[in-house]
C-alpha cells in the first residue's frame, strides 16, 4: 500500500526521469513503483525503519540508504523531496537536493495538505525558486521548482543548534539538528531523569538517544561507561555524535528501530521513550519497550525511565518487572527504576 504523496507522484509521472532520488520517503514500496519511470532509484531515508522496509523489498533498480546524506557524491536526474513532519528540516532538504541535482534536472516536493506543504511556495530558498503547484489530489500537493543555485558543498552548521546545560557534574554543550525532540532546550521529562541518575558501570544503552542529552550526563558521571545510543532519526544519530565530541566523550552511536538492531546484555537501559498518539498503539509500544528492554538487561541490571505520567507504562512494569517502582515524579512525569 503506497502513502498518499507516492499516490500523487505515481500519478504524475511525467516529471520522473532519468536517475531519480527520493529524499526522505514514507514507510512505502513507492521507490520499487516508481523505477518503472525511470533508469534507477536511489532513496535516502531519515527514519531507519523506513529503510529497513524498502530494503527487505531488494530490488534491483532500487538503491536504499538511511542517513542525513548519500554515503558518496552522486547526481540525478530527478529529485523528490518528501516534505518533513518539521517544516524546519525543508531547508536541509532543500539544500541536499540542491546538491545532488544534475544541471537541467528536475525537483519535485510532495506531501500532505496537512503538513507544511501548503506554503511552499512562500518559503524562501537560498537553492530553488519559482515553486509551481502542479496537481492536488489525495489531500496532497506536488510542487516542481527551479534551482537557482548549487550550494559548494553540504553545510550542516545552518541546521545545528546549540545550549548549555549545568548538571551536578559540570556543565554539557548540547548540540541539535533541525527537527530532533526537544530542539532548543532540554525537555521537562529528561531533566527529571537527568535528576535521579544513579552512578552506573559496564555496558549501558541510552535507548532513543535525540541529540545525546542523557548520554552526555552518563559519560559526564561515569567516564569509563560502554555507551550506546540508539535512535530510528539519522538526524538524532549526527546530533547525539556531535554532542559527544562536542564534549570529548565517546560512545557507539547506531541506529535501531526499537531494539531490534540491539545485541547482547546491558547492565542499565536508561530513556526517555517515544511517546506515540492513539490509545492502543501506546500501550502496544510501551509494553513491547518493557518487554523487550527487559531481555536485554543482566540479572540485577537497571532499567529507568522517564514518562509522560498518562502513558500507560504500569502493568507492562508490573508484569515484566515483578513491582512498579517510581523513584520521582511530578504533575507532569514519571521516573521508573526497576532491577532485573
Ligand atoms: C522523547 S525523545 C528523547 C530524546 C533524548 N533522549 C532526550 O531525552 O532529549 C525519544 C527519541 O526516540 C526516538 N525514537 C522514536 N521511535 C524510535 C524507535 N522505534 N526506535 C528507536 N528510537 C526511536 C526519537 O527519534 C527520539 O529521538
Amino acid at each position: 500500500m503506497l502513502t498518499a504523496p507516492s499516490q500523487l507522484l505515481l500519478r504524475n509521472s511525467e516529471y520522473i526521469h532519468g536517475k531519480l532520488l527520493l529524499l526522505n520517503h514514507e514507510n512505502d514500496l513507492g521507490a520499487v513503483e516508481l523505477q518503472a519511470h525511470g533508469d534507477s532509484v536511489t532513496t535516502l531515508a531519515l527514519d531507519f525503519n523506513h529503510y529497513l522496509a524498502l530494503k527487505a523489498a531488494s530490488h534491483p533498480k532500487v538503491t536504499s540508504y538511511f542517513g542525513h546524506q548519500l554515503p558518496q557524491p552522486d547526481l540525478f536526474d530527478t529529485v523528490v523531496i518528501y516534505y518533513p513532519k518539521a517544516k524546519a528540516l525543508m531547508g536541509y532538504l532543500l539544500q541536499l537536493a540542491a546538491v545532488y541535482l544534475r544541471e537541467g534536472g528536475q525537483v519535485l516536493v510532495i506531501g500532505e495538505n496537512k503538513g507544511g506543504i501548503r506554503s511552499f511556495d512562500k518559503q524562501h530558498s537560498a537553492w530553488f525558486e519559482l515553486a509551481r503547484k502542479r496537481d492536488n489530489a489525495r489531500h496532497c500537493l506536488l510542487y516542481t521548482a527551479e534551482r537557482n543555485a548549487i550550494p559548494a558543498q553540504i553545510d550542516l552548521e545552518p541546521f545545528f543548534s546549540h545550549y548549555q546545560l549545568t548538571t551536578a557534574n559540570g556543565n554539557l554543550t548540547i548540540c541539535n539538528m533541525v527537527g530532533v525532540f526537544s530542539e532548543k532546550q532540554l525537555d521537562q521529562g529528561t531533566e527529571l531523569l537527568l535528576q535521579h541518575l544513579p552512578p552506573l558501570n559496564g555496558r549501558v544503552l541510552d535507548f532513543g538517544c535525540g541529540a545525546g542529552v542523557i548520554s552526555a550526563a552518563l559519560l559526564q558521571q561515569n567516564p569509563q561507561l560502554q555507551l550506546e545510543c540508539v535512535d530510528i532519526n539519522a538526524l538524532a544519530l549526527l546530533a547525539c555524535e556531535r554532542t559527544l565530541a562536542a564534549n570529548g566523550l565517546t560512545a557507539r552511536v547506531y541506529p535501531s528501530d526499537g531494539l531490534a538492531q540491539v545485541e547482547g546484555e546491558f547492565t542499565a537501559i536508561i530513556s526517555n521513550p517515544p511517546f506515540h498518539d492513539g490509545l492502543n498503539s501506546t500501550t502496544d509500544i510501551a509494553t513491547r519497550f518493557v518487554a523487550d528492554s527487559q531481555q536485554r538487561l543482566k540479572s540485577g541490571g537497571l532499567w529507568q525511565i522517564v514518562a509522560n505520567r498518562h502513558l500507560p507504562y504500569a502493568d507492562a512494569i508490573a508484569r515484566y518487572f515483578g513491582e512498579v517502582n517510581i523513584i520521582a515524579e511530578t504533575n507532569k512525569y514519571k521516573v521508573y527504576s526497576n532491577h532485573n
